[in-house]
């Protein structure tokens, strides 16, 4: 699985923690920044995971900024591009499961390290379940193909 992580300043500290974790577990992944807790402005850098997403350069991404907000509305606005906001262990496995989320946006003013880890953890782990979700994601696809 190759993963692509960013963050701003807001949550720059996190994805360093994020950054670690998939080096340890030899998870392959590209940082696109930022790299120091200057300020910086969201948008910048959920763009370019989004789009690596998007185009299957990537298999998932991770964005982190203050509240998480930020990064999953403008990722959402990348056609193909699924991003949930999570902020605990139930809905990281439910969004991969139920969602087939490509992209977790976590907020480092909301959550520890030690949660947002073990969110990661959970959501690089799980699979879609595809069945009955399948079916909605597809219409999730066809609102995107009619706008
Ligand atoms: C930056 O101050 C903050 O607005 C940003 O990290 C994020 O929380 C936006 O949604």
């Amino acid at each position: 699985m190759k993963v692509a992580i960013a963050a701003d300043h807001g949550g720059y500290t996190l994805k360093e923690e994020i950054r670690k974790y998939l080096e340890s577990e030899g998870i392959e992944y590209e940082d696109f920044g930022c790299n120091c807790e200057d300020s910086v402005d969201y948008p910048d850098y959920a763009l370019p995971v989004a789009e690596k997403v998007a185009t299957g350069a990537f298999d998932r991404g991770i964005l982190i900024c203050g509240t998480g907000v930020g990064m999953s509305i403008a990722a959402n606005k990348v056609k193909g591009i699924r991003c949930a906001l999570v902020h605990d262990c139930f809905t990281a496995k439910a969004t991969r499961e139920h969602n087939d989320s490509n992209v977790l946006a976590m907020g480092e003013r909301v959550v520890g390290p030690g949660l947002a880890l073990e969110i990661a953890k959970i959501w690089l782990g799980t699979e879609f379940s595809a069945g009955r979700h399948l079916r909605r994601v597809e219409k999730i696809k066809e609102i995107e193909d009619n706008q």
